[in-house]
């Protein structure tokens, strides 16, 4: 395609002098209404002593009429058996609605390596005929299936999913009150496999290091540790051994144990030894190989890490992902961090980068120190539910052109996946 990215296109602009905004409509037009309305499941992050895993719906759709109905069901709503379980009329085009419905309890081993839906469905109905239907769904190819569209491409230059403190999980089965630790510590509800499965390809990793543990390394939430690293990476092997996925394993912090170069050398060999057949060591251009470049070697891991002098003397690993945080409190001062980020990086598409060295958004408020000792925000749990939808909504309407690496907390009450294989189809198509 002659516009396949923000600088060609801008080039066109400029060549043609047409505005972004009917170049925009074109590629509207080639969509019909149904295409270009959103309609999902989103599952809250929120757990207290009745509720958990409370579905929600978010929609957006300008082609709304009076008397049309959203409808929850069980099943497919094609087939005999499906059940409405929830319904109610939209009163603006634009809206997220909580059901009071808790979605049933999926264990990690009941997901499959392929793309499926996991029995809620959502449809807009008019006049008793379903226009659109979308369900509560998994994408554990989505990557590998568009490597016609994307495998010209480096890391760089993909909208790619990922989740923020990705070891910091905890899946409940029954509601409970959370400790107060915990509910500043769990930044995700599902097991690292169970967030591939998802459609997370970036994974944000803080190791501990406790020399005089039976487990030595783990999954740490800052000087927390949550579980043994050796779980994570049994889960990133398992799921590349049953797709053909590309996963970034970015190791971040180092909150406990390494103060030495020693201790540093110590988890490479680990890491080498484990992922041994699995990493990718850092090639001549680093991250500026293609992805295509990346499936022709047959190793689709690539292990990033947050310190120069290892990277120097180490091949197995890969100059860190730099991570853009904005360590704000509120949904506004959010937006302005992710705006300014997102404004710079459209500029930068101007420019040759040489490093080509990815970039994650780190989409969620932070708490200080006074905030989760008086428990000012709620938790994470809550503070997740003040950012997640909108974080779906500016990445789906603002910056679908520049969005990079986008790390999020509790990957399933955001619509983020959903919206990263969309634009990138549509970013591939010259949209
Ligand atoms: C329902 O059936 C129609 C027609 O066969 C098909 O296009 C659609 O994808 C099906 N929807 C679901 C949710 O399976
Ligand atoms: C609804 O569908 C019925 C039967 O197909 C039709 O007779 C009726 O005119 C429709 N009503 C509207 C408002 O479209
Ligand atoms: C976040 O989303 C909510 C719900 O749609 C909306 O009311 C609010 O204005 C949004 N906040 C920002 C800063 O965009």
């Amino acid at each position: 395609m002659f516009c396949k990215n923000i600088y060609l296109f801008t080039l066109f602009i400029f060549l043609f002098n047409f505005s972004a905004g009917e170049l925009e409509n074109n590629c509207r037009n080639e969509n019909n209404e149904i295409d270009n309305s959103d309609l999902s499941i989103l599952i809250s992050p929120l757990m207290s002593s009745e509720m958990i895993r409370e579905i929600c719906i978010y929609w957006k759709n300008s082609n709304l009429e009076s008397g049309d109905v959203f409808k929850l069901y069980k099943g497919n709503p094609n087939t005999t058996n499906a059940q409405v379980i929830f319904k109610f009329q939209p009163d603006a085009i634009h809206g997220f609605k909580k059901t009071g419905i808790s979605s049933d309890f999926i264990s990690t081993s009941q997901l499959t390596f392929k793309d499926e839906c996991l029995n809620y469905y959502v449809s807009w109905v008019r006049n008793d005929t379903i226009k659109k239907t979308s369900c509560l769904s998994t994408h554990p190819n989505w990557m590998s299936k568009r490597k016609n569209s994307i495998g010209n491409l480096k890391m760089r230059e993909v909208f790619i999913p990922g989740t923020h403190d990705s070891a910091a999980y905890n899946k409940f089965q029954n509601p409970k009150t959370e400790l107060i630790i915990d509910k500043y510590t769990i930044t995700q509800d599902e097991d690292v496999l169970g967030q591939l499965i998802y459609g997370a390809r970036y994974l944000d990793i803080r190791v501990g290091r406790y020399p005089n543990s039976d487990e030595i390394f783990w999954g740490n939430h800052g000087p927390i540790r949550i579980v043994p690293l050796r779980d994570v990476i049994r889960d990133v092997k398992i799921f590349l051994d049953n797709t053909d996925e590309i996963v970034i394993f970015d190791i971040q912090e180092f909150p406990v144990g390494f103060q030495s170069l020693a201790a540093h050398y110590q988890l490479t060999n680990y890491l080498q030894e484990q992922f041994d057949g699995y990493y990718l060591d850092r090639p001549v251009h680093v991250w500026g190989t293609s992805l295509e470049d990346i499936w022709s070697t047959g190793r689709r891991l690539i292990i990033s890490y947050d310190y120069s002098n290892v990277v120097a003397s180490r091949a197995s690993v890969w100059p860190q992902v730099e991570q853009q945080w904005g360590n704000v409190r509120t949904v506004s001062a959010l937006y302005r961090h992710l705006n300014k980020i997102e404004t710079q990086a459209a500029d930068e598409l101007h420019h040759y980068n040489r490093l080509s060295q990815p970039r994650a958004a780190m989409a969620q408020l932070t708490p200080t120190t006074f905030d989760v000792i008086f428990n000012r925000l709620g938790g994470l749990r809550k503070m997740a539910e003040n950012v997640d939808i909108n974080i779906t909504e500016w990445y789906s309407d603002e910056w679908q052109h520049t969005a990079n690496i986008v790390a999020v907390d509790f990957i399933k009450a955001t619509g983020i996946v959903e919206t990263a294989i969309k634009w990138n189809d549509k970013r591939a198509s010259g949209c």
